[in-house]
């Protein structure tokens, strides 16, 4: 695998790859399973397969993990190796933000400020902005992002498709561990007891999941339930909610295409998951 950690470096290789297909995996790094069968399915897309390395500080609020998100370079390396990644691109902050940023991706409102931006204010601009400036510099035909953040995919297919930028974004379907809890990086912050009780945010939304399936039309109901377990275990959530797939407003009742999704905090740590209905 070759590392490139300037932007110039990345761009060199990439007009050396001619006419080969690149699709590249954006990462913030301390890869695990999810990330790897992302890399894997980039290559049912490509000739070249790359994936992007950095901690991106403008979509953490003050406060929020930025300084403490773990960084774990040589191990991140040897699993993208052993899954046949070609290329890396890893570049430090002042390679990305020489200066301050000073243009920034506005998403809009309704996508951006509701379920994770209400709670998260600024983080979908952050995030936006950072996936454009990857995008341009590492000039791929597809880029694949995980659907445990599916606001996130949500809101990089609508700028992709804004901004006609010639790339396909790919959707990859969320990895678990055995006891259903979606693989994160934050999963790591979790106590021994917290890892234990942290599959719960799944079997809540899966009970919503199949009520729905099975009929039952009261979301609000299912919603305020699904909290209220959460609540009773000791969680606090910050919100569970039906909403359409596509764009993640609120599903009137009988709506196909529906998707469940929720955040709640556990001890410190902040988890969320999703479900297609
Ligand atoms: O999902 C992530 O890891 C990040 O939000 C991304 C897409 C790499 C942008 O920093």
């Amino acid at each position: 695998m070759q590392v490139h950690a300037t932007i110039a470096d990345v761009r060199a290789a990439r007009t050396a790859m001619g006419v080969q297909r690149v699709a590249v995996v954006p990462t913030m790094g301390n890869l695990h399973a999810g990330h790897i069968s992302l890399m894997r399915q980039a290559r049912e897309y490509a000739d070249v397969v790359m994936a992007t390395i950095f901690v991106n500080r403008l979509q953490f609020r003050p406060g929020e993990d930025f300084e403490k998100y773990p960084r774990t370079f040589a191990a991140d390396c040897a699993q993208l190796e052993a899954a046949g990644v070609d290329h890396l691109f890893a570049p430090v902050e002042a390679e990305m933000y020489p200066q301050p940023q000073t243009y920034y991706v506005e998403p809009p409102p309704e996508q951006a400020d509701i379920l994770d931006g209400e709670f998260r204010p600024g983080h979908f601009r952050g995030m936006a902005t950072v996936v454009l400036k990857l995008l341009q510099i590492t000039q791929p035909d597809t880029a694949l992002f995980g659907k445990k953040d599916y606001q996130q995919l949500m809101v990089i297919r609508n700028m992709v498709a804004d901004f006609n930028l010639p790339i396909q974004i790919i959707g990859g379907e969320t990895v678990r561990a055995e006891d259903g809890l979606a693989l994160s990086s934050r999963n790591g912050y979790l106590s021994t007891a917290e890892r234990i009780e942290a599959p719960r945010l799944f079997q809540v939304i899966t009970k919503v999941a199949a009520a729905v399936r099975a009929g039952n039309l009261d979301y609000k109901q299912l919603e305020q339930e699904a909290m209220v377990q959460l609540q009773v275990h000791g969680w606090l959530p910050e919100y569970v909610a039906l909403r359409k797939k596509l764009d993640l407003q609120c599903a009137p009742a009988h709506d196909s295409g529906l998707v469940v999704l929720a955040a709640a905090r556990l001890g410190s740590t902040r988890l969320i998951d999703n479900l297609e209905v």
